[in-house]
């Protein structure tokens, strides 16, 4: 591998680019967070929790934290873009580093095929005649041209829609505190804490994405404070809003109605019969897929770039042209298979799939973390590690087995690339 370090405020393009600021960088991470893991995958928690999905909720919280710390120290020391691949080659190995990269691309092409499925749903509430598959084409067709105009006006539109879908959930919570009844709370274990465990890694696909400003690093201003601000910063405002809205919405619509649902807040709205308040919501659940959609698209291509340019993913795919340097062949390449996947999704299937993959290099950064954080942070580190076995054990076997054959698949291409490389004779 020939490691062609790229320095901090340049692109891996190579090229100077637009700097994003700290309010852009939050905004991009809560643009890659909030989306179907709380308009859409709250209803399978709900469904294995019941009313307990608050606490749920709140333990992914814990466990995004833990591994959200490890994340921000770990790109205060490696302030460049490629987030947990690049502090796995720093602190691993080169051959870690690839894996962890190959697991990070497919968990992310997996979230946004996810996102995109219920982008499809959402878009059935305003046409319920029109197929699931024309909202899939739609989002992920508009994510590949959005990008290719230049990373500073995706910024700008991501800014928008996150605005428009925080300022949504808060009216949800407002609107369904307003209809709490207590009795919606009762049994609140109905299926025990191996119940509240389940919900916690199922819901945890809910809190992915805050680690996607330190894959785009070199596109922030002054990333060494600003990636581990905006990283922790859209932990703390996506676990409010999530509890607040998994409160609201078991109190006033009740778990079991949440659970039968594919579309759970727009028709816990409904129940309160909202209608106005219901066609709201389901706006902003097509706000928060599509920014999903937009912040997979960038993070996978920049990391494909990233790679590509360390010699370990074909040339051509982080080749880019512009005069915003855009990495155009990634972007299409990372929107059309984002494309197929969703094709094949299965929801909540494939969120547990990727929830699996983004746990296992969650694992993966926190042992980074245990090679080179010092103190306390060794502590918070360590904890982040088992706290992602723990979630990960709780999830479903199918999701162990493709998680299995991603980690082998990338093994196997990592060997076969390494020995078509021609060997420096010293
Ligand atoms: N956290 C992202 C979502 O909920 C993946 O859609």
């Amino acid at each position: 591998m020939s490691p062609s370090r790229v320095e901090p405020g340049i692109q891996p393009s190579g090229q100077p680019g637009p700097r994003l600021s700290l309010f852009d960088a939050v905004n991009i991470a809560l643009g890659s967070i909030i989306g179907a893991g709380i308009f859409v995958i709250l209803g399978a928690a709900a469904a294995v929790a019941g009313p307990a999905l608050i606490l749920s909720v709140l333990i992914a919280a814990v466990v995004s934290l833990l591994t959200g710390l490890s994340t921000a120290e770990l790109s205060r020391l490696y302030p460049r873009s490629g987030g947990v691949y690049v502090f796995a080659r720093e602190t691993l190995s080169d051959s870690l580093g690839f894996l962890v990269g190959w697991v990070w691309l497919f968990s992310n092409v997996v979230s946004g095929a996810t996102v995109a499925v219920g982008f499809g749903h959402y878009l059935k509430y305003f046409f319920p005649a029109l197929p699931t598959a024309v909202g899939i084409v739609v989002v992920a067709a508009s994510t590949v041209m959005i990008h290719l105009a230049g990373a500073k006006e995706s910024s700008r539109f991501n800014n928008v829609l996150v605005l428009f879908k925080i300022a949504v959930l808060l009216f949800f919570s407002v609107a369904a505190f307003l209809h709490f009844q207590g009795p919606n709370l009762r049994p609140f274990l109905p299926f025990g804490f191996r119940g509240v465990w389940a919900g916690a890694a199922t819901i945890f696909f809910a809190y992915a994405g805050f680690a996607r400003v330190a894959i785009v690093a070199d596109e922030i201003e002054d990333p060494r404070k600003n990636v581990p601000r905006a990283t922790l910063l859209s932990i703390f405002i996506s676990t409010l809003i999530y509890v607040l809205v998994a409160v609201a919405a078991v109190g006033g619509a009740g778990s079991r109605l949440l659970a039968g649902s594919g579309s759970p807040l727009a028709d816990a709205i409904a129940s309160m019969g909202l209608g106005f308040g219901a066609r709201l919501v389901a706006l902003g659940g097509l706000a928060a897929t599509g920014t999903v959609a937009l912040a997979s698209v960038l993070g996978i291509s920049r990391l494909a770039q990233v790679m590509s340019r360390e010699g370990e993913l074909p040339a051509f795919v982080g080749r880019s042209s512009g005069r915003r340097s855009v990495p155009r062949n990634a972007v299409l390449i990372s929107g059309a298979a984002m494309l197929i996947l969703a094709f094949l999704a299965d929801l909540p299937h494939i969120a547990y799939i990727s929830s699996f993959s983004l746990l296992l290099y969650y694992a993966a950064l926190n042992v980074s973390g245990l090679k080179v954080l010092k103190g306390r942070m060794r502590i918070v580190t360590g904890l982040g590690f088992l706290s992602c076995l723990v979630l990960m054990a709780n999830l479903p076997v199918r999701s162990w087995i493709v998680g299995a054959a991603v980690v082998a698949s990338g093994a196997l291409y990592y060997a076969w690339a390494n020995a078509k490389r021609p060997r420096s004779s010293h």
